[in-house]
Order: structure tokens, then sequence, then C-alpha cells
């Protein structure tokens, strides 16, 4: 059923990509005296959800920050929880992703994750690889800066690129997100006002949207609400707010 919050929704101004940092999960936790476990197996319901209403919403990608190349520095238990809860997640999620016409997608130093968990997932991106409606595309072990410095080093091991052949453009071809649209909206949980080190090339125009809501209590009328927020900001990329009107009416 549409609720009325979801019918506020202007169809033609969707984001095409949204990027999402999932914070929280410990204050969650601690809040209602559980283990920090607790709160990421409680956010894994709020993906599971918030995948599912970006489908519905029609949003075409979705960009989740799940693990940075920073996370694996957590006290060893949390990070074999974040793995198993990852795993189980692929393991369970992979036919209704079928089902849905979601392609997997994941970005990020993909082969220092555990092999079991790296099996998974790209049995599960090679199972939905002809899924069109959404791309979902976990961030794993993933940093913006260490993106960069992959891009120049397959640049320079290239061996055939000179420095003119270089332009924004041309570097985008070897950053992680050559297949994905530019992201459109930045949703960020929990209040903090940073990126941590999260898409950092890629958030150049971004519209950034911050909620105090933690990450597992984030569900799609918190989604629909960003949105909104997103759909009433004029978005001028560099030029006055006049030439963007002018755009708009040629
Ligand atoms: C940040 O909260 C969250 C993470 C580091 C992990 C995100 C993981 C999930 C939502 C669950 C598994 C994901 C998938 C895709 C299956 P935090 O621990 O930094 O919270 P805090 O700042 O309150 O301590």
């Amino acid at each position: 059923m549409k609720g009325k919050l979801q019918s506020l929704l202007d169809k033609e101004k969707l984001p095409r990509h949204i990027v999402i940092i999932m914070d929280g999960n410990g204050r969650w936790a601690n809040r209602k005296g559980l283990d920090r476990i607790s709160g990421h197996r409680e956010g894994m319901k709020a993906v599971r959800s918030v995948v599912k209403a970006a489908r519905e919403l029609g949003i075409k990608s979705v960009t989740l920050y799940a693990f940075s190349a920073q996370n694996w520095k957590r006290p060893k238990e949390e990070v074999n929880a974040l793995m198993e809860l990852l795993r189980q997640y692929l393991i369970k999620e992979g036919d209704k992703l079928v089902k849905e016409e979601i392609r997997l997608n994941a970005i990020g130093r993909l082969r220092e994750l555990p092999s079991d968990v790296y099996k998974v997932l790209i049995d599960t991106m090679e199972k939905t690889k002809h899924c069109k409606e959404m791309i979902l595309t976990l961030a794993l072990s993933y940093g913006g800066r260490e993106e960069i410095v992959d891009a120049v080093r397959k640049i320079l091991s290239r061996g055939d690129i000179s420095p003119e052949d270089i332009n924004e453009e041309s570097f985008s071809q070897f950053l992680y997100t050559v297949d994905l649209p530019e992201p459109d909206l930045l949703i960020r949980t929990s209040g903090e006002m940073r990126l941590s080190n999260f898409l950092l090339w890629q958030l150049a125009y971004t519209e950034i949207y911050v909620t105090k809501t933690l990450w597992p209590d984030f569900r799609k009328r918190h989604l629909i609400k960003a949105i909104l927020n997103y759909q009433n900001r004029e978005r001028r990329f560099g030029l006055t707010s006049d030439q963007i009107k002018k755009r708009h009416i040629q």
C-alpha cells in the first residue's frame, strides 16, 4: 500500500543513486543495554528493509558503506561477527535479489575479505548479473583514499597512459565505481557530520542528508523523508541560481 508520505514524492525527480553511511549500530545497542554485535544484527534488518523500500520507490542505484578499510582495526570478535553477518546476508538474500531484479555489486579491496565471504559475494554477483531494475553496491574493505591510490596504481601499471591523457573523466574510469552513476544523495545516520573516507572523489556534487536516527531504526519512512528533503533543494553544480533556472526553461 502506498502511504501518505510516499505520495508526496515527485517521481520525475528521484535521485538516481543514493549512497548511505550506515552509522549508529553500536550506540543503538548501547542504549538498549545490548552488545555491539546485537546492534549490527539489527542493522542488517535495516539493510533488508531499506533495499526493499528503495526498489519499491524506483531508485535505480543504492550503495551501502558496510565495512570500511579502517574497520579491520576493530576488536577481532566484532570484525568476525560483521563478516559472518555479511555472509549470512548474501546466502539468505541471493534468491530474493534475483526475484526482485536487483543486481549485486561490490566496491573496495575485496580480496582482503575472508575467502568464504569473498566466494559467496562473487557467487551472488554472478547470480544477479542479469538483473536490471536496481543495482545494490556494498562497499566492503572500502576506503575513498585507498580507491584513489588504487586508481593511480592501475594507471601507472598500464604503462601506456601519458599525463595529458588524464582528466576528470578518464581518471573516473579507473575508480571502483566506473559502472555507477554519480551519487545524487548521501544519507548518513546517527547525526555525525563527516564523510569517514567514503566515496571521496564521487561525492563532489552530492547532496548530503544527515539524520539523528540510528541505523538499526532506519526504515522506509526515513528514506522517503530523506528523498523529499533532497527534492526540495536546488542543485547548482557551481553555477548560479539564475543559470540553473534558465536551463530548466530551455
Ligand atoms: C557503523 O556503526 C556500522 C558498521 C561499521 C557496520 C555496518 C554493518 C551493518 C549495517 C550490518 C551488516 C551489513 C550488511 C550489508 C549485511 P557503528 O558500529 O560505528 O556504530 P557506533 O558509531 O554507534 O558505534
